[in-house]
Order: structure tokens, then sequence, then C-alpha cells
């Protein structure tokens, strides 16, 4: 089951290839959403660039970065910890450096600096083109700061380096931050106004990781139905744009097209999707070509109109179903997935109740479910009492997980007996004689290795399953190969 903050990856460090002429090493460690994963691999480009080799040892680092996460209290905790244990080792090694980067870097901006003494460098995930400059001034003695959201950074020009991957998918950055402002969420104070990236930087970095090997990718963004290009500049101020502008202006559906023909044997899917700006052209376009997965991460957050409306959603409960009914109609075996939150401000029992009649009418495939947890400057905060016991959280979280967990056992026996296309990603974890890989719907499928290589698209029986995996058998390869 692939998450978007995937509990396996959290704290995972880096390594890319050496480069002869570097002579200072890097250590990067990643924790939060696949966007940060990603942006790690810009931050080692750069630095690859100027001096840095990446290492898997902490201890002998001269420079250590932490990539953070704000989304949970949680999250920020663990990196906590993370910097408590860098200062030990610092001690040893008193030349090392410590940055921080992400989401935390731009909440806490120079708190970090000023009371936490054992950071020398704050970087906010919109200020890594500045990032040699940061680190000339830390190598002078200086503690360096950028936290600046700057309105157009999209790093189109930098391509990631990309090698401790399985080198078969890959994530292609296409929006950055948020304009949606709802009431429990971070993301548009550390990430900032939404702004979008040249699709013609897209399509290349697309046909450049093809012509590389890869066989998927996922465009990535916090909310990406919100993609508009018309030149540049930031979606909000797209109302101002010149009629040339508005009439050759690039939308989602427009960049999913223009992928999925550009590269016609590449898988595309995307990440993530938000019910207010998800439009049926892009459901359309999904059934238009095959190499569109059929897939759609589409969060919640709850199954009642009045959280709903608390959380600043911008659609109902009968709006989402209706999405939902229309991407059944138009792709019927469209594999959909939730987030959600449980023990939001002022929810009540009904409120949750109706979380659990949403999710009976939908039957997600699979989902990702949290209790809701406070984040400083967001409206909720300012504007709310946290006031759902925390064990009523858990009791209720756990009764969604519970319930997901049917409906995920319900969706994957629905595969019993079928053909599907699987993109050889990985050996399984279980079993070093089988693959894993995905169907269209993003479930994973395990099957005997045979003569099959990763990489490989192959058409696989589904013959078992569990709530979560497909178990199949491979009966050649798919006419994709
Ligand atoms: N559109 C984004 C959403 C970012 S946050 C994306 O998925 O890429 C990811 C998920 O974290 C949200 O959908 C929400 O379910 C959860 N989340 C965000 N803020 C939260 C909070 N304050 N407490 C608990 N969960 C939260
Ligand atoms: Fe956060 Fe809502 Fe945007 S969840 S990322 S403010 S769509």
């Amino acid at each position: 089951m692939e998450k978007i903050i995937d509990e396996n990856k959290q704290g995972e460090h880096l390594i890319l290839e050496e480069k002869k002429e570097n002579t200072r090493k890097l250590y990067i460690e990643s924790y939060g959403c696949a966007m940060n994963f990603s942006d790690s691999e810009i931050v080692a480009s750069i630095l690859s660039s100027e001096g840095f080799n990446t290492t898997a040892h902490l201890e002998e680092a001269d420079l250590v970065l932490v990539n953070t996460c704000s989304i949970r209290d949680k999250a920020e905790q663990t990196v906590r910890k993370r910097l408590q244990k860098y200062n030990a080792v610092k001690k040893i090694n008193p030349n090392m450096k410590v940055g921080v980067l992400g989401c935390m870097a731009e909440r806490l901006k120079s708190k970090f600096l000023e009371e936490e003494k054992i950071v020398d460098l704050v970087v906010g995930p919109d200020a890594y083109k500045d990032l040699p400059n940061l680190i000339a001034e830390v190598d002078e003695g200086r503690d360096a700061v950028n936290v600046i959201l700057s309105k157009d950074e999209t790093y189109g020009d930098i391509s990631p380096v990309r090698l401790n991957t399985n080198g078969v998918t890959a994530f292609v950055s296409i929006t950055r931050g948020c304009d949606n402002m709802c009431t429990f969420c971070v993301v548009p104070f550390t990430r900032g106004r939404e702004r979008s990236r040249d699709p013609q930087s897209i399509i290349e970095e697309v046909n450049d990781l093809w012509n590389k090997g890869y066989k998927e990718i996922t465009l990535l963004g916090q909310n990406v139905d919100s993609y508009l290009w018309y030149g540049g500049g930031l979606k909000k101020d797209f109302e101002k744009a010149s009629e040339l502008q508005k009439a050759t202006a690039v939308n989602f559906s427009n960049l999913l097209e223009l992928c999925a023909k550009a590269q016609p044997k590449m898988r595309i899917r995307f990440s993530t999707s938000n019910p207010q700006d998800m439009t049926l052209d892009v459901v359309e376009t999904m059934a238009k070509y095959r190499n569109i997965c059929n897939y759609i991460h589409l969060p919640v957050q709850s199954g009642s109109d009045r959280i709903l409306k608390e959380m600043n959603r911008q659609h109902t409960v009968e709006e989402y179903k209706t999405l939902i009914d229309n991407i059944r109609r138009i792709i019927p075996d469209c594999g959909i997935s939730q987030d959600m939150i449980t023990g939001f401000p002022t929810e009540t029992e009904a409120d949750h109740q109706d979380t659990l009649s949403l999710m009976d009418y939908v039957k997600y495939d699979f989902g990702y479910m949290f209790a809701y947890s406070e984040r400083p400057g967001t409206l909720a905060e300012r504007k709310m009492e946290d006031d759902v016991p925390e064990p009523i959280k858990k009791r209720r979280l756990a009764e969604i997980v519970d319930l997901q967990q049917k409906h995920s056992a319900y969706r994957t026996q629905q595969h019993l007996g079928k053909v599907e296309e699987v993109l050889i990603e990985k050996s399984s974890k279980k079993s070093d004689a089988h693959w894993a890989g995905r169907n269209s719907q993003n479930t994973m499928v395990v099957f005997p290795k045979a003569h099959y290589k990763v990489g490989d698209f192959v058409n696989v029986k589904i013959t078992d399953c569990t709530s979560a995996t497909l178990i199949g058998e491979a009966v050649g390869y798919s006419e994709n190969n």
C-alpha cells in the first residue's frame, strides 16, 4: 500500500553516486510527504555541484540536513528527537554543521537558530536554490536562515538526481503550495501560495525519465487539480492575465493529456486531488488514455456537512458523493482512496456516524486516517477549542480504521480471477522469490518471479488476496511492454 506519508520511509537517508572531485560529506534525512522526499533529491543535486558527496554515516558528515514535516505534532516531535541525536554527534565532531529544511524550518524560522543552539542553518521549502550561499555563510561562521516563501520558486530547471530509487517509478513536482486554507492545515503557511510549473519543463523531465528507463511517474502537488499555467505567476492572479494568456493557459487535464501523449507507454499517476477543485474533464482525460492509471486519491476528511464547513472544505457530502458517482460512471473500475481526520473540534458522535456512512457509501480501496492534531497558526487553532478528548478521538479513529479494513478486504476481493497489468517495482518484502508491483488501481500485487525483471509490464492473474495485497501468477508480458 503506497502511502502519501509513507511510514516505512520516514527518516530514510538519501545516497547518491559519488563524484571524485567532491571532498565534503553530506548526510541528508527526510520526513513527511512525497514532496519532501522529492525535494531532498533536488537539494542533494544542488549540493553535489557544490562539492558534497552523500554519506550513510551521520558521524562522518560535514553537513547534516534534515528535511522536516509539520503536518501533525507527532512529526515535529520525531525531528526534535533527531536534533538531540545530532547534537550528541556534534560533541564528537565539532566541525559538523546541522541544517533544518522543509516545513518546520518555515514554521519555526529563527527560533531554531536562537533557542536550539545546535542548528546552524534553517532553509524553508522555497529557498533551496539559495543553499550554496547559505552554506558559504555558515562556513564563515555565521548562522544562516532563509525561509522567505518566494512567489514563483518551482525548481523547473533543476533536475533531481535519482539514484537510490527503484529506477522504475519517480515523482515529478508540478505545483507547490496551496491556496485552499483548510482550517486544520499548516501547509498554506509552510509552503505558501499556490504556483504551477511550466508544462514544457515538466514534459522535458518526463521524457528524460523515460530515456533513463523509468516506467511510471506520479505528478505531485498539494492540490494537483488546481494546476494552472498561463506563463508564470500565482494561481490567484490568473484573473489579471491577458486575453492571450487566458486563451493559451494549460490546466490540469491539459497537462495530463500532454504527459500521456509525450510518452504513451509511461504510466502516469497523480497526487493529491481535492474534491473542490477536481473537475470531470480530468476524469474524462483519464478514461481517454490507457497509460493514465485508474486511481484517484481523493481526501474528504469528514462525512459531516457541518464539520466540512468548519474545516472550510468548500464542498458538501452530497457534492462529494456526486463526484464519486461520476468517477465510477466514467471509469467503473477506478481505485479511490481517502484521508480522514477524527476528532476535529466540535465533532459529535452524530458527525462521526456520518463519516462512517460516507465510508460505507464509497467503500474506499484504502485510506490514511489521522486523529486531529492542533497546529499552531492555523485558523482552527486560533478560533476553535481542541475539545474532543484524546480517548474519544482515538476510539473514533479505531472505528474508521476498522471499517476501512473491511472495505479494503471487499475491494481486493473484487480483483480475484481477473488478469491485471502490473509494473514490477521490486522484490516482495516477504519473499525474495516474488516480485511486487502495482496494478492500475494502485493496489500492490505479488507473484512468483519466473523469468521477469524489474521494470517489466506483466499480466498477472489474481488468485488470492489479503485486505492490502493481491497475490497472483504472471501469465505473460502485457501489450505495454
Ligand atoms: N492535499 C494534501 C493534503 C496535505 S496534508 C496532500 O495530501 O498532499 C495530508 C493529510 O494530512 C490531510 O489530508 C489530512 O487528512 C491530514 N492532516 C492535515 N492536517 C492535519 C491535522 N492538523 N491533524 C490531523 N491530520 C491532518
Ligand atoms: Fe492542506 Fe487543504 Fe491545501 S488539506 S494542503 S489546505 S487542500
